[in-house]
């Protein structure tokens, strides 16, 4: 990373901060949007309890349910009841006390074969583009308000690992991934690069001193997949302090 990149390190001091902060980054990507409004949410444990507290007050007053669609950055190829399905994770949280049920556009997992995940993909794709009314994304029109992602030890970050093909796409907007590089080693179905781009701002969630090596490893601007997830609008990075490296004020 380099400061060309346009990217905003916040750092905060613990999960209980990091989700404070992550809802107040929320809440403004939907007060600045008076029409209809789309956020594309990231599955793994970082952002429980981002989702726990959009369901209480203020926050949960504060949210414009009616008019926000709720969509997600990748999906464990499992059914959707699966404890492992990262949208149900989400619905269990706070999207099923508080969504319209015709808001939340979970990747199908169910119908497809599941030998064969980019039939999900394909599927997704098509919900994303008719949502968006166009097959082609607009870089003055993007697609998200506000994009949530999360980071594995890898350096992993949707679910577009290192060394697969899937990072080089950008013609499909969403792909199945046969092989995770982490557990769950279920199959994947991801949005692409250039999808998950296409948003206001991209905001990552990182905590926790599990997470402090592959930090300092994607601040040094090794070539990772998170470090090539980027807004085409605003991208930052919200780091708690264990996981934040030592050079950059960790303690
Ligand atoms: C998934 C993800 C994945 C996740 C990171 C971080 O389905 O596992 O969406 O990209 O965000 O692996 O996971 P943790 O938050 O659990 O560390």
């Amino acid at each position: 990373m380099t400061e060309s990149d346009n990217l905003d390190v916040i750092a905060v001091a613990d999960r209980t901060a990091l989700a404070a902060t992550a809802a107040e980054h929320l809440l403004a990507r939907t007060a600045a949007n008076s029409g209809r409004i789309a956020i594309c949410l990231t599955g793994g444990s970082s952002p429980k309890q981002l989702y726990q507290l959009l369901a209480t007050d203020p926050y949960r007053s504060r949210i414009p349910w009616q008019r926000v669609h709720w969509f997600i950055g990748d999906e464990r190829f499992v059914p959707a009841d699966d404890p492992l399905n990262n949208m149900r994770m989400a619905r269990t949280t706070f999207l099923n006390q508080c969504a319209p049920e015709a808001n939340v556009h979970p990747i199908p997992t169910a119908t497809a074969d599941p030998a064969d995940p980019d039939r999900g993909a394909a599927l997704y794709e098509h919900e994303l583009q008719s949502f968006y009314g166009a097959d082609a994304l607009d870089e003055a029109r993007p697609l998200f308000d506000l994009v949530l992602m999360g980071v594995g030890p890898d350096g992993h970050t949707a679910s577009l690992f290192p060394g697969d093909p899937a990072l080089d796409e950008i013609t499909r907007w969403v792909v199945g991934v046969p092989r995770a590089n982490v557990r769950p080693f279920v199959p994947r179905v991801t949005l692409t690069l250039p999808t998950l781009a296409s948003c206001h701002e991209m905001l990552f969630e990182v905590s926790g001193r599990d997470k402090r090596a592959i930090l300092t490893r994607l601040f040094a601007g090794e070539n990772l997949p998170a470090n090539r997830a980027r807004s085409t609008g605003e991208t930052v990075w919200l780091v708690d302090q264990e996981a934040l490296p030592e050079d950059v004020g960790g303690q």
